[in-house]
């Protein structure tokens, strides 16, 4: 079949409440014009993130009543853990309220000032972690990662040249070598096992530890399927096995693909490492049974890890980025090549040119989304990123649009409806203003920065 059919049918549904252009034209003013500050309900679609967004399904809603709320040796832990071991085989596992707890906790024992973390791309928070400790975070995806029109299949891959490189020059400052799969940052751009292996071979070479940020590990797992060509007649979950067979450990948000509305996990093999790593969960999170989480939810996490592995949700779930990207580019829009697995990212450097970097054209067609449809999406770039510690302003390497994907919550007629509004948009795209911005926080300024139109 030419259809690929969203393979769920629904039985619980929320209303989404209708608006108007002139109330979101209100309602954007008095968010100053920062989508993080409307509420979630003036938002039609909310495109804002796939983080802890998604539908459970009637097994999760079932597992939750059978959670245990014992404080300490729950039957939810064990699930949990059994869950876990069985796609990741690490020694410890460690539960945290998501996946920048679990960040936090292995950054502050093996971060520190004269530490330097390199990546194929940190996430922001990830990045947040790293320098809050005094250490310093390096992104070394491969070039073509960094070019939109590229239609390479594994842009998340790690430069391992730049890599091996960055092991002789700075090796005594190292503590780990970090891989994020799907690379967010970059596009929700896959890594491949080779590549993965590579980067392993490469850490172990220098005597490091070689960690995977496994948020969207599902996702990326079903791009080596198709994409690798030895790869292609093996099942997802013993691809992922493989992904992760190297590794030393890994940090996850289960509000992404676990299908979970709140989670996560560090993993370690090292003895000492997971000792540091409990000692300090227990200060910040909780007992290393619940770490930060109720029974319920580490049960539904332990349920979501059976479910998304299924191949027909999976080819569903890409399916439905690359529909939105071809029927974007097809308008002209364009979109990060090849599409990813949990979002849309749209060109906006490109799509608005007389709009310059420091006039943040990515915000600007965030704010005519919602203008003009009530879709919600998130700027991903030089707002994100533009700000250095110094207080001076850059342009970031790209400013996207992330249009991203809440796991089985929105139809195709949805995903039309977004088609549509940037139909409207693209028809008068010159009449678009850039933003400047009149009060900013100091870190991480894209969640509470306030802008006024140009
Ligand atoms: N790593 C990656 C690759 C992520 O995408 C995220 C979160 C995290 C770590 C942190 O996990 O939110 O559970 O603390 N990404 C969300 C997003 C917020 O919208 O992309 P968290």
């Amino acid at each position: 079949m030419r259809t690929i059919i969203e393979p769920f049918r629904i039985k619980t549904v929320e209303p989404i409440r209708m608006t108007t252009r002139d109330e979101r034209q209100r309602l954007l003013a008095a968010a100053a014009y920062n989508l993080f500050a409307v509420r979630a309900d003036d938002v039609l679609i909310d495109l804002l993130t796939d983080s802890g967004t998604s539908a459970m399904s009637a097994a999760q809603q079932a597992a939750l009543i059978g959670g245990d709320e014992s404080y300490a040796g729950s039957a939810s832990f064990f699930r949990f853990e059994a869950a876990v071991k069985n796609l990741f085989p690490f020694k410890h596992v460690l539960p945290t309220h998501q996946g920048r707890a679990a960040e936090a906790i292995l950054f502050s024992v093996i971060g520190g000032k004269g530490v330097k973390v390199p990546s194929n791309t940190h996430f922001d928070t990830t990045r947040a972690n790293i320098e809050a400790t005094g250490a310093e975070a390096f992104d070394l995806v491969i070039a073509e990662g960094l070019d939109p029109n590229n239609e390479h299949p594994f842009k998340g891959n790690m430069d391992l040249a730049r890599l091996e490189a960055f092991l002789a020059e700075h090796g005594a400052g190292v503590p780990c070598v970090m891989l994020t799969v799907t690379n967010n940052a970059g596009g929700g751009q896959p890594v491949s096992l080779e590549n993965i292996r590579a980067t392993a071979a490469v850490a172990h070479k220098y005597g490091k530890r070689f960690l995977i940020d496994g948020c969207r590990f599902a996702e990326n797992a079903f791009f080596i399927k198709l994409r690798e060509k030895s790869q292609a007649n093996r099942r997802v979950e013993d691809i992922v096995r493989d992904m992760f067979a190297d590794a030393d450990g890994m940090t996850m948000s289960a509000k992404k693909d676990a299908f979970a509305n709140i989670g996560g996990w560090l993993a370690l093999n090292d003895d000492t490492l997971a000792q540091s790593a409990r000692e300090r969960l227990i200060l910040t999170e909780g007992f290393p049974t619940y770490g930060g989480l109720a029974g319920r939810d580490l049960d539904a996490i332990a349920q979501g890890l059976k479910e998304i592995v299924d191949e027909d949700y999976l080819a569903y779930r890409l399916r439905t980025s690359a529909y939105v990207a071809e029927r974007l580019e097809a308008l002209g829009v364009p979109t990060v090549k090849p599409s990813g697995g949990h979002a849309i990212f749209v060109d906006a450097r490109t799509f608005l040119p007389h709009i310059p970097p420091l006039n943040y054209p990515g915000q600007s067609l965030a704010v005519a989304l919602y203008l003009e449809g009530g879709i919600r999406s998130c700027e991903i770039g030089t707002v994100m990123f533009g700000l250095q510690s110094d207080g001076r302003e850059v342009p970031a390497a790209m400013d996207l649009v992330r249009l991203a994907m809440p796991r089985r919550v929105y139809t195709q007629s949805h995903a039309d409806y977004v088609v549509e509004v940037f139909e409207n948009i693209a028809k008068n795209k010159e009449r678009l203003r850039g933003l400047k911005i009149v009060w900013q926080p100091r870190r991480m300024r894209h969640f509470s920065a306030k802008f006024m139109p140009l």
